[in-house]
């Protein structure tokens, strides 16, 4: 029997809406009907209680600190898969085969290259532009390379799309880090594997042969893994509204990257690491909190929090663990900020003001220590975030652009500006 929720109007009036159900999660009142049916809107800042689709792609239980990408828990997929086989998994909704992932991998690997005028559009850019900013022009510029050949109704044409942006980060993201160096920028090589290539791309010169260390890039490509999709997120958000009007999926994915790079969002691992260094040490911490609970501080604890995750972020457990991992293969097992990380967490933890508010480590709290190990330098870390999320972003767009129930995206709002008025002549004004 159909589900139904009934809202009664100031009036008086009854009116039913339908509830629909999910495979799992929150039931859905459909609300499409509302605004014909009685002239009101709902009002929603943030869609703090809107679902603005439907997907299977990526799900989300915050209470339990569950993280699902196509069914799979993100704690098995970060084990026994690699980058690229996620990727198929969320472009495709099955992981692959062997021979699948072959071909899959053999398409990336050889979409790596830019067309090489890209190269020259760099040099627009100050040496010390951040990176993030670069990457939002340079992808967007490749709308002025594909967009004449991407008809985004043609699923062969969406295919190729993604296998260009999907290929085609790492190298962008890398050059971006060189250009900001003065050092060369250095070709993809098709003999490395994904994330081993992104290394190469970042840390290599052409001055020596660049000694590729396992541990490091298992480490990338599970940051790349813990960072692919997650749900509904306002980048993604971004791309789907983007896409909605049909826009290219070039100019889509930089648009995310411009929203990404929010504090709030993408760009907290950054602010975290700064947070950090701003403490110093752990005898600083207990003054720190105080501020982050004094409202009039506007200090928030970088790396805590999340809209959705009202319990321990699931990604936070993982990048905890790559983070030992990756410090104690560098030597580096007392790592001060490591240390400072873990004390805080421990004292927010046992905190009223947190606990109270279900603030927990998120995603961004530890993986800003991970890459800082790895050599990334902290401009570059919401730049690695976006390259990771970049499948997760294609995914939701193409879901997007089949779904019979989407159409141009359009809220609405509740005006509280001024009654219409006349214009008073300029002379007569003041
Ligand atoms: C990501 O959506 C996603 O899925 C995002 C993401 C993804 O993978 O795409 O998971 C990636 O963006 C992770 C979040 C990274 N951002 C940060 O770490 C920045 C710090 N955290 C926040 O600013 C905040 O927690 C948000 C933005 C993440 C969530 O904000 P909400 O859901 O809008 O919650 P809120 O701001 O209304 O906070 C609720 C209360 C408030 O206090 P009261 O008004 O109730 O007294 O909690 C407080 C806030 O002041 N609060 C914090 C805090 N986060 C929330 N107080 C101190 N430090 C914080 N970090």
């Amino acid at each position: 029997m159909e589900k139904k929720a009934t809202l009664t109007l100031p009036d008086g009036k009854k009116i039913d809406f339908p509830v629909l159900s999910g495979s799992i999660g929150p039931d859905v009142v459909d609300i499409r009907a509302l605004y014909g049916q009685t002239g009101a809107f709902t009002y929603d800042p943030g869609f703090m209680s809107t679902a603005s689709c439907n997907s299977t792609i990526t799900y989300i239980d915050g209470d339990k600190g569950v993280l699902l990408y196509r069914g799979y828990p993100i704690e098995q997929l970060a084990v026994h898969c690699d980058f690229l086989e996620v990727c198929f998994l969320l472009l495709y909704g099955e992981l692959p085969t062997q021979k699948e992932k072959d071909e899959f991998v053999g398409m990336v690997t050889n979409h790596t290259m830019l067309h090489e005028q890209i190269n020259r559009f760099f040099t627009g850019f100050r040496r010390d532009a951040h990176p993030m900013a670069t990457m939002v022009g340079v992808v967007g510029a490749l709308s002025a390379f594909y967009h004449d050949s991407l008809d985004i109704n043609d699923p062969r044409h969406r295919e190729v799309a993604a296998f260009r942006l999907i290929a085609k980060m790492p190298t962008i993201t890398a050059m971006a880090y060189k250009y900001n160096t003065g050092q060369p920028f250095m070709y993809p090589q098709n003999n490395l594997s994904y994330s081993a290539n992104f290394m190469r791309m970042m840390f290599g010169t052409p001055c020596e042969e660049y000694r590729i260390n396992d541990v490091l890039v298992r480490a990338l490509d599970r940051i790349f893994i813990l960072h692919a999709d997650h749900e509904q997120n306002a980048s993604t958000s971004t791309v789907r509204l983007s896409g909605s009007s049909g826009a290219n999926p070039f100019a889509c994915i930089a648009a995310g990257i411009a929203c990404l790079w929010g504090p709030a969002h993408g760009g907290a691992n950054e602010a975290c690491l700064q947070m950090l260094e701003q403490i110093g040490d752990a005898s600083k911490v207990g003054e720190f909190i105080k501020q982050v609970k004094d409202k009039n501080s506007h200090v928030r604890l970088m790396g805590f929090g999340h809209r959705v995750y009202k319990n321990y972020d699931p990604r936070a457990k993982l990048m905890r663990e790559t983070c030992h991992e990756v410090l104690n293969e560098l030597g580096l097992a007392n790592d001060r900020l490591f240390e400072l990380a873990i004390a805080l967490e421990k004292i927010a933890l046992e905190d009223d003001y947190f606990v109270e508010r279900k603030l927990y480590p998120n995603v961004d709290f530890y993986s800003g220590i991970v890459q800082r190990a790895i050599g990334i330098p902290t401009s570059m870390f919401t730049c690695i975030f976006a390259l990771a999320r970049t499948v997760g972003w294609i995914a939701q767009w193409k879901e997007m652009i089949v779904d019979p129930d989407q159409k141009i995206g359009r809220p609405r709002q509740l005006y509280q500006g001024k009654t219409q008025r006349d214009v008073t002549p300029i002379g007569k004004r003041g």
